[in-house]
């Protein structure tokens, strides 16, 4: 390859896509008909967002894809910039010929179906994941897709049935098992729902003994936050961070680590409830969620931070295996005996509700758990929960954390 695309393909690799757009620009101007450029070129607009740039160099390149009728590489290629795009029928304009041309070659088939997904084809998508999953039975993504799509359309049971297959190739699957269970409930299955969303059985909340050398919880979390406050990592997420939801919340990262003080406390604080929480839920022996209680594992803890109102999007902890919170401040707005005697529990920590993206459409089993000042809720890491929105000038911290198997 000449010099001149070298560098493009450089500048691409180390994210300097101006750079990279100007370059393969610049080469066009003494080689306008030049493919690869083209392709460089519509890469690098469309990383800059510069979606109309990208489409007319994409344009070109796709001229050129019929002088090479079965080279998948180049197909694939120019089908994945118009799925970066979001010109998805163009992609599948690209890929739906050229699978009938060579055949169901699992890589083509993938692309065919997300795109057809991301087109609103969602029936046509569940076909094509069909066939792929005949052709690779352990591929997770796989799983995860159709079980989406189907909830998606309104095939709550078939998307309960692809979860329960998901979850013979991966036992314990915390995806899996968050899909099967909103399937199970939409599609009125509610016993089996009821199973695996046993808030009973499987989820606590209690307010734990101040750790060794602490005359009370107060003291202790008066400790704690002092640690978090002045924790090193301490920062707003950027906004593109999957973790950012508001310019007041702050989080660290991992804060476990130190052999002493107060976080090496909450650790043997958490440590104790975890496995007493295992303990007691050793039955029954068939339940997913037990079976797949695993042998060692991490702790990975982040402190939250909320200087203002607030609030979470439901989510599942997709690392963990069970997961967690521990309160160390809660504004008397949350914590006062009147907050939820109207029905809604302001600040509250509830879980069940699967998110609206779903487009579920009954009211699915939930729980609310009002939070205390040195509360600890344990609860599976499949079970969607969100933080119910409040409004406070008082701060809010919390400890959350995964219990991740080894
Ligand atoms: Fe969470």
């Amino acid at each position: 390859m000449s010099n001149e695309l070298a560098n493009v393909e450089q500048s691409l690799s180390q994210g300097y896509a101006e750079q990279a757009l100007a370059d393969a620009e610049a080469a066009l101007t003494n080689r306008p008909d030049w493919p690869r450029a083209h392709m460089l070129a519509a890469s690098a607009a469309s990383r800059l967002g510069r979606v109309e740039e990208a489409r007319r160099h994409l344009v070109i390149c796709r001229d050129t894809l019929q002088h090479m009728p079965e080279n998948v590489g180049a197909h694939m290629t120019i089908a994945g910039l118009y799925t970066a795009i979001e010109d998805f029928q163009d992609a599948l304009e690209i890929l739906e010929p050229l699978s009938k041309r060579v055949g169901d070659s699992p890589d083509v088939l993938d692309a065919i179906a997300v795109n057809m997904h991301q087109a609103d084809r969602i029936e046509e998508a569940v076909g094509v994941y069909k066939k792929l999953l005949d052709l690779e039975p352990e591929n997770l993504n796989i799983h995860h897709n159709i079980c989406a799509a189907l909830l998606a359309i309104g095939k709550a049971k078939q998307a309960a049935t692809y979860a329960s297959r998901w979850l013979k190739i991966a036992p314990g699957d915390t995806e899996a098992l968050s899909f099967r269970a909103v399937a199970l409930e939409e599609a009125g299955s509610f016993s089996a729902a009821a199973a695996l969303m046993d808030f009973d059985k499987l989820v606590s909340a209690e307010v734990v003994e101040p750790p060794a050398g602490f005359g009370s919880i107060a003291t202790f979390n008066t400790s704690l936050e002092i640690a978090i406050l002045s924790h090193p990592d301490l920062k707003t997420p950027p906004e593109d961070s999957p973790h950012y939801h508001d310019p007041a919340l702050r989080i660290t990262d991992q804060i476990l680590g130190p052999k002493t003080g107060p976080i090496a406390d909450l650790e043997s604080v958490i440590r104790k409830e975890v496995e007493a929480y295992y303990l007691k839920r050793s039955k029954p022996k068939n339940h997913p969620f037990v079976n797949a209680r695993p042998q060692d594992y991490d702790l990975v803890a982040w402190a939250a931070v909320l200087d203002r109102q607030g609030n979470q999007d439901a989510h599942i902890h997709f690392d963990g295996h069970l997961s967690g919170c521990y309160y160390v401040r809660i504004p008397e707005e949350v914590s006062s005996d009147e907050n939820g005697e109207a029905g809604v529990v302001a600040g509250g920590f509830e879980v069940g509700r699967p998110p609206p993206e779903f487009g579920c459409q009954r009211e699915h089993r939930h729980r609310v758990i009002k939070p205390e000042e040195g509360m600890i809720v344990l609860f599976p890491s499949y079970m969607y929960h969100q933080t119910i929105p409040f409004e406070s000038k008082q701060r809010r911290i919390c400890v959350a954390f995964n219990v991740m198997p080894r």
